[in-house]
């Protein structure tokens, strides 16, 4: 049986509210309309991969176009290591080509990098066109396309250009997900354990239980934790839009996930796989500092298993080479570390002033797990 319950949450940010609609088959319902309102007689410039455009970006064209709005349609290659300048270069001169003005819609439908990438572009195209993200992966339906957060990423490291420039609203399809390969709907899963972990014990408790039905795609199961997880981000953002303090722990995990990411070139491990790691590794770093209980660690072990995410640190890389890419991370201070530590399953704190050499001792630990 089809689920036609759709969860709608607001993010109120001081310069913008928007809302975020989730709910199955939103991509031909309530998409094109709320799309084509939100332009009201302006164009609309859809971007996506090559590989969305029969089965979601041509569809939602066309439908946009039965509403009355003259739709444009932009491809860019997938993959984070496009996460570059270029390809907004790329974007700005399709753009500049079909003459878009200020009063263009954009609309990003793909999974979180294309989303950073074109929200990025609309951030800085003409100073600034309006951007409606369809995020089509579990990881963009529940992280990346809520908070007005776009970037790509330099050679020294990820999402170190960027700006935060909020959308218009959030339509996240889980339907779209049928598609979306095994790995990458794993992938995701990291991000809705990491939510767990950082602000609800018992949104934990319900994945714990539910992870073999949502690995096989179960919409029962994958809605309800989809749409706690965009209400949780929806609330974090509302109160912390450019992570001047709570925002900063939807980056657990993100601290060693990153380096992890930057090491390995982006070619081995999916962004949630990384951020898989990077949650065990700050839960040992927390074990050993007292702040983190073992069992913390042991449940998150296990739900990354169960899911079938990595978690031992990959011996290719050094602990030092990691270190050093996690100094260049934009969220250090003063080349400080700041560390999002979970106290329990549920709650977390952030401490800066955590000597390297314990981080050391702990990834050196994560390798022998
Ligand atoms: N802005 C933020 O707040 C924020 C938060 C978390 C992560 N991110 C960023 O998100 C990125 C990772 O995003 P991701 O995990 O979505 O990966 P992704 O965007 O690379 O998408 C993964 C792959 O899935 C394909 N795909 C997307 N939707 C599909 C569908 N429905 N069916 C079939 N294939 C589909 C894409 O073409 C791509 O090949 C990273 O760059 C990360 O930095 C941003």
């Amino acid at each position: 049986m089809i689920n036609s319950t759709v969860y709608t949450y607001q993010v109120d940010t001081p310069g913008r509210s928007y809302p975020v609609h989730v709910g199955a088959g939103l991509l031909t319902t309530l998409a094109p309309t709320l799309i084509a309102e939100l332009g009201r007689g302006s164009r609309v410039a859809v971007v996506t991969h090559p590989g969305l455009v029969a089965k979601y970006a041509a569809p939602l064209c066309e439908a946009l176009k039965l509403e009355g709005a003259d739709c444009i349609l932009s491809t860019i290659p997938a993959g984070e290591r496009t996460k570059t300048l270029a390809t907004v270069a790329k974007l700005y001169d399709d753009w500049a080509r079909h003459h878009l003005d200020r009063r263009t819609i954009i609309v990003a439908v793909g999974g979180g990098v294309l989303g950073d990438i074109t929200g990025f572009a609309a951030a800085t195209y003409l100073r600034g066109v309006a951007v409606v993200q369809v995020p089509t992966t579990l990881l963009a339906q529940v992280d990346a396309s809520i908070g007005g957060k776009t970037g790509v990423d330099l050679r020294a490291g990820k999402n170190l250009v960027g700006s935060f420039h909020q959308p218009k609203a959030v339509i996240a399809d889980p339907e779209a997900l049928a598609t979306l390969p095994f790995r990458e709907l794993r992938s995701g899963l990291a991000e809705v354990i990491k939510y767990g972990i950082i602000f609800d014990n018992l949104l934990f408790a319900s994945i714990k239980d539910s992870l073999p039905a949502m690995l096989r795609r179960d919409a029962a199961c994958l809605l309800p934790a989809i749409a706690r997880c965009c209400e949780i981000k929806a609330q974090i953002v509302s109160e912390d839009e450019t992570e001047q303090g709570v925002r900063a722990i939807l980056n657990f995990g993100h601290t060693i996930g990153h380096a992890v990411e930057t090491a390995t070139h982006y070619r081995i491990y999916k962004h949630g796989e990384a951020v898989a790691i990077g949650m065990v590794s700050a839960c040992l770093i927390g074990e050993e500092l007292g702040i983190t209980p073992a069992s913390v660690t042991s449940e998150t072990m296990a739900a990354l298993q169960l899911a079938g995410l990595p978690y031992r640190l990959p011996n290719e890389i050094s602990s030092e080479e990691l270190l050093a890419h996690a100094a260049h991370d934009k969220k250090a201070r003063n080349g400080r570390l700041r560390w999002v530590l979970a106290q329990s399953i549920g709650t977390t704190c952030v401490q800066s002033d955590v000597d390297n050499a314990i981080v050391l001792k702990c990834l050196q630990k994560q390798r022998d797990l």
